[in-house]
C-alpha cells in the first residue's frame, strides 16, 4: 500500500560531545558555509536540515550544501547540549530520534591531555558506545549499527593532541572506565566462560579483553573513526567530518 507519497523522514546525524567542545559552533559552520558563529552553552537540542552531495565537484567541502549541480541527500543536523547536567537530553535524542544515521562524537582535542577533561570525555563516550552496541545487538526493529565519528576538534591550538593520541588517550581511558564498571562481575570469583549473557550485554567492546579498542566495536558492525579537524580555522577545517557524514546519510 505505501507508495511514493508516502512521507520520507530524512535521515538524521546527531552531533554528541561533552560541553565546550565546538558542537554548536560546528553546526553553524555548516549552515553558513563561512566562518562559524559566536555560541554560548546550549540548553536545548537544535536540529537544522543540510544537504550533502556525493557527486558534485566540491563532493569533499561542507561547502556544497548549496551546490545545485550534484545530487544531493538532505539530513537533520541534530545538536544538543553537552553539559552533564543535560545529558538526559542528548542521550534522550539519541534513544528517540528516528532515522539516525551517524554519531558526531565531538571532543576539544586540545584540552584532552588533560585528565580534567580526559575523564568526563570518555565516560559519556562510555555510554554512547554501550547504549549503541546495545542497539546493535537488540532484537527489535529497533536494531541498527550506527557508526560513530570522533572528531577532534581544536587543532588550531598547540596543546591539540594529534588524532592518534586523542585515539590511544580516549581507549585507555575507556579500558580503565570499563574495568571499573564490570568490576563487580570480575571479582566474583565467575569464569568468563560461566557468565550469563546479561552480562555480557554490559561490557563494552570484545567480552572479556584486556584493553578496549575502538576496533572491537567492529564485533557490533560499528565502525569507530577518529578524525581531526578544527571549526575556527580553515585548516584543518571541517571538511573531513563533513566527508564522512555526507557518505553515512
Ligand atoms: P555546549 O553547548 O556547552 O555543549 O558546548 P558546544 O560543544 O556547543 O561548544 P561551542 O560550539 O559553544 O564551542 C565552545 C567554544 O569553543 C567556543 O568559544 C568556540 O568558539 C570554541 N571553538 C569551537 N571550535 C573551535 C576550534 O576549532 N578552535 C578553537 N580554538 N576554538 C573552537
Ligand atoms: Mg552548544
Amino acid at each position: 500500500l505505501s507508495s511514493s507519497s508516502t512521507y520520507t523522514v530524512p535521515p538524521s546525524v546527531l552531533l554528541l560531545g561533552p560541553d565546550n567542545a565546538g558542537k554548536t559552533a560546528l553546526l553553524t559552520l555548516f549552515e553558513r558555509g563561512a566562518k562559524p558563529s559566536a555560541t554560548h552553552t546550549s540548553q536545548v537540542s537544535h536540529s537544522i536540515e543540510l544537504n550533502a552531495s556525493t557527486d558534485s565537484v566540491t563532493k569533499a567541502s561542507f561547502r556544497n550544501h548549496d551546490d545545485a549541480t550534484g545530487t544531493h541527500t538532505k539530513f537533520f543536523l541534530v545538536d544538543t547540549p553537552g553539559h552533564g547536567k543535560l545529558r538526559n537530553v542528548a542521550m534522550g535524542k539519541l534513544a528517540r530520534t528516528e532515522k539516525t544515521k551517524a554519531v558526531v562524537f565531538l571532543v576539544d582535542a586540545a584540552a584532552l591531555g588533560e585528565q580534567e577533561t580526559l575523564a568526563p570525555t570518555a565516560a559519556y563516550l562510555y555510554d554512547v558506545l554501550l547504549f549503541l552496541q546495545k542497539k546493535a545487538t537488540s532484537k527489535g526493529k529497533d536494531k541498527a549499527s550506527i557508526p560513530v565519528l570522533i572528531a577532534a576538534n581544536k587543532m588550531d591550538l598547540f596543546t591539540a593532541l594529534p588524532a592518534t593520541m586523542v585515539k590511544t588517550h580516549l581507549e585507555t581511558e575507556l579500558t580503565r572506565i570499563r574495568a571499573s564498571r564490570s568490576k563487580g562481575l570480575l571479582d566474583s570469583g565467575v569464569g568468563i566462560d560461566d557468565v550469563g549473557s546479561e552480562e555480557q550485554d554490559g561490557w563494552l567492546g570484545e567480552y572479556g579483553s584486556e584493553k578496549f579498542t575502538f576496533q572491537q566495536m567492529g564485533e557490533f558492525d560499528i565502525d569507530v573513526e577518529v578524525l581531526a579537524g578544527s571549526v575556527l580555522t580553515e585548516e584543518p577545517g571541517a571538511d573531513k567530518w563533513w566527508w564522512w557524514i555526507a557518505q553515512r546519510i
